[in-house]
């Protein structure tokens, strides 16, 4: 067996597959750097209109008038909706249901009451003949309101506090019961940790700004240029609000600056371009401005309150822990928060608690790893006090309580290689070497801190499905109705598609991002991959199946009486397994078949049988090491080594990129991201690149990233757990506790800034 050390710490089994494993770049990278790839805004369409969108300046309220007629005698303009001649959409709430929404509540609707419910909502699309005139005007737009009081401040709020009334599917909700007693046992422990941990309001923020270009068609059908993680999902909404049939609306979105789950829910920029569109009859674009992209979603404040205890022996014992998040007042946002405390490590005795309180907001959204990096920041850090407090070292107590099961739901890991991810990320950071007490270590005038963390994430699966064209000169078309993020989906799916198909892979090409194309649930959740390409993996099956028949028919049988076990599919030919020469290529059984083309899908669905004696997650591990300027409060992240268990690692080189970009999120959540709001207006201040601060890339330094092995036949027939989220999950913790390791200070509200140090 040859095997190939990769730099990134896995051994890399290069006789089981062809292409899965190896470090492939981006199929999709030529395009993108030569500006070959269209975003939603770029695609060229006919007479095409532009409409730029009026945003409310007063969070609650009745809008008492706008000067839209006014406004429509300036030169350019050619219409300007508001709630009072905006066509009426939908109806029913239902109606505006989108496949991520809550399953209860009242999604937003643009333009359709005078009703306030959040600053910055658009309150009028202004529609001219070039996107100069249509911003010009909007300056002009004139609104106003009738003011009511409004609430956005949570913690002026906490006595609202109430348990969700929704549910969201595929959501787990917090177990209702305790497990054993937690009061008791936090009252008879040894060492205890009590604590409150806060996280501002953090925004999802990609390069690309989300834009609608609607192109009406002379039949009166829109093709939908869209930026979206869910062709599909936008297609069905528009549909349902607009009431329009399926066979009229196409929504197209072939590349996604970044959506990191704001683009799961269809953002507003579609209905103002589709009420636009189908009201004038004319293709319109509409695009958000940056200060826009602050204004319909965002990851949910949240205040946690943690009680941990451990006896004598460093045993944890008892877990309580509090999530209370915002939400908006027409929808209930859900995520799973505190079910991780559960789960991590062994406890007898927990209660978890999320509760919600509505606010005159935006609703929330999915935000990468949602509610994992929020439970899990302020849990892993109450670990780390927990484990000072018993003397421990850190990583030490986590081993010793470490979960062989799923305590939350009684199951066992359907692989969990934690364990390997400790050892291996802590060798390479030199953990060892580790002193227990803060501010013990120097380097010139700078503390010196060392923190680590855990991180979980679900490796779910949902229905999906993929298609295969071959074509006679033997090339493979596959496709499916996913997105591809930023994440690297174009490439991982046509390497799975040339691995299982035996086509090569240069011969291979992966299409998505059209509502056309065969059935794809959002791109989210780390799931696509395990998703659609377990469904391109299933049907490269069925061709092959196929293939074997039409061989049949070849003239002198080359394969003989060989089953299709005895085959060998690659570079688009079977032959024997063991005897090259009896061969036929893709293109000859083809021919045998009289066929120009074999045309296939399938739709995949998750083995539940399999998968619900099992608790699907991945893992990581998190060090990180700081320098704190104590007279200036300034903190450096110097290094980070993270091991991720996240199955198998089908493309090393994107899933590498994929974690390096979480950690550096992560390391933005802990010391520089904060969403302000000024709550006498209700309204984002710092809605803008330059007050809402993230890294640039001297803030950040060493990032080290290992895949340790992990085997998992029950994940999915991919064995690959998705590696979306995970990255970023235990990142702010370990951080903040390094931050405690060099300064002796116990920061627990995010971000760490040097005001709080001081
Ligand atoms: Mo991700 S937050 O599911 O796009």
């Amino acid at each position: 067996m040859s095997v190939l050390k990769s730099i990134f710490g896995q051994d890399v089994d290069t006789t089981s597959s062809t292409y899965l494993g190896k470090p492939t770049s981006r199929v999709d990278g030529p395009a993108k750097v030569t500006g070959g790839a269209k975003y939603a805004a770029e695609f060229n369409v006919p007479n095409l209109l532009y409409g730029y969108i009026v945003s409310s300046g007063a969070a609650r309220g009745t809008i008492r008038s706008i000067n839209a007629a006014e406004v429509e005698q300036v030169s350019g303009v050619v219409k300007v909706f508001t709630h009072d001649n905006a066509p009426k959409t939908a109806y029913l709430d239902r109606s505006h249901r989108d496949q991520i929404a809550p399953d209860s509540g009242s999604p937003f609707r643009p333009l359709y009451q005078a009703e306030l419910e959040y600053s910055f909502q658009p309150v009028a699309l202004v529609v001219a003949d070039s996107f100069e005139a249509a911003r010009y005007a909007a300056s002009l737009v004139k609104v106003e309101y009738d003011l009511k009081p409004h609430e956005t401040d949570l913690r002026a709020n906490l006595g609202k506090a109430h348990p969700p009334t929704d549910t969201r599917a595929g959501y787990v909700s917090a177990p209702k019961k305790p497990r054993g007693t937690p009061d008791e046992a936090y009252a008879a422990a040894a060492h205890k940790v009590e604590a409150e941990y806060s996280q501002p309001i953090e925004f999802h923020l990609p390069m690309e700004s989300y834009a609608s270009t609607a192109a009406y068609g002379e039949d009166g059908k829109l093709t939908i240029y869209q930026k979206t993680q869910g062709v599909q999902n936008c297609q069905e909404y528009v549909c349902s609000v607009f009431g329009l049939s399926s066979g009229d609306v196409q929504v197209i979105s072939p590349y996604m600056g970044g959506g990191f789950g704001s683009g799961l829910r269809p953002t507003y920029d579609i209905y103002l371009s589709v009420l636009a569109a189908t009201a004038l009859k004319r293709s319109v674009r509409v695009s958000m401005t940056r200060q826009q992209m602050f204004s319909f979603s965002h990851r949910p404040e949240a205040i946690q309150h943690l009680k941990l205890a451990a006896r004598e022996d460093g045993m944890l014992d008892s877990v309580t822990h509090t999530a209370i998040e915002e939400t908006s007042q027409n929808e209930e946002y859900l995520e799973t928060v505190v079910n991780w405390s559960g789960l991590m490590y062994n406890c007898p005795n927990v209660r978890l608690d999320h509760q919600l309180v509505n606010l005159d907001l935006a609703s929330p959204a999915d935000m990468r790893a949602p509610g994992a990096v929020t439970g899990l920041y302020a849990y892993e850090c109450a670990v780390d006090e927990l484990a000072y407090q018993a003397k421990m070292d850190p990583l030490a107590f986590r081993e010793k309580n470490y979960a062989e099961k799923d305590q939350n739901a009684d199951k066992i890991f359907s692989s969990k290689e934690l364990r390997e991810a400790y050892r291996q990320a802590a060798a390479r950071f030199g953990w060892k070497d580790r002193p227990l007490e803060p501010r013990s270590m120097k380097k010139g005038s700078d503390l010196i801190g060392w923190g680590m963390a855990s991180g979980s994430w679900e490796a779910m699966q949902g229905k999906a499905a993929a298609k295969l064209v071959l074509t006679a000169d033997g090339k493979l078309l596959a496709s499916s109705a996913t997105s591809d993020i930023g994440t690297g989906t174009y490439t991982v799916m046509t390497m799975i598609a040339a691995e299982f198909s035996g086509v090569a892979i240069e011969d291979v090409t992966f299409q998505l991002g059209d509502s056309s194309m065969v059935y794809s649930p959002v791109e989210g959740g780390s799931w696509t991959v395990s998703s659609v390409g377990s469904a391109v993996k299933t049907v490269c099956g069925e061709l092959r199946a196929r293939l074997f028949k039409l061989a049949g028919k070849v003239d002198g049988a080359p394969l003989g009486d060989a089953t299709i076990e005895d085959l060998t599919f690659a570079n688009g030919a079977m032959h024997v397994t063991g005897n090259p020469v009896r061969n036929v290529t893709y293109t000859e059984a083809l021919r045998a078949g009289k066929l120009d083309r074999l045309e296939l899908d399938t739709t995949e669905l998750p083995q539940l049988a399999k998968q619900a004696t099992h608790a699907l997650y991945s893992h990581s591990s998190v060090f990180a090491e700081v320098s704190v300027d104590e007279d200036l409060g300034t903190i450096h992240v110097n290094r980070v080594v993270s091991a991720i268990a996240g199955g198998r690692i089908l493309n090393p080189k994107t899933a590498r990129s994929q974690i390096m970009g979480a950690i550096v999120w992560g390391i933005s959540m802990a010391l520089e991201e904060e969403g302000m709001l000024d709550d006498h207006v209700g309204r984002f201040m710092n809605h803008n690149y330059a007050e809402y601060h993230i890294p640039v890339a001297a803030d950040i330094h060493d990032i080290e990233v290992i895949f340790v092995p992990e085997h998992d036949e029950v994940v999915n027939p991919l064995g690959a757990k998705g590696l979306g989220e995970i990255g970023m999950v235990g990142v702010a913790a370990a951080v903040t506790n390094a931050v405690w390791h060099a300064t002796g200070k116990r920061v627990r509200s995010l971000p760490v800034t040097l005001d709080k140090l001081l």
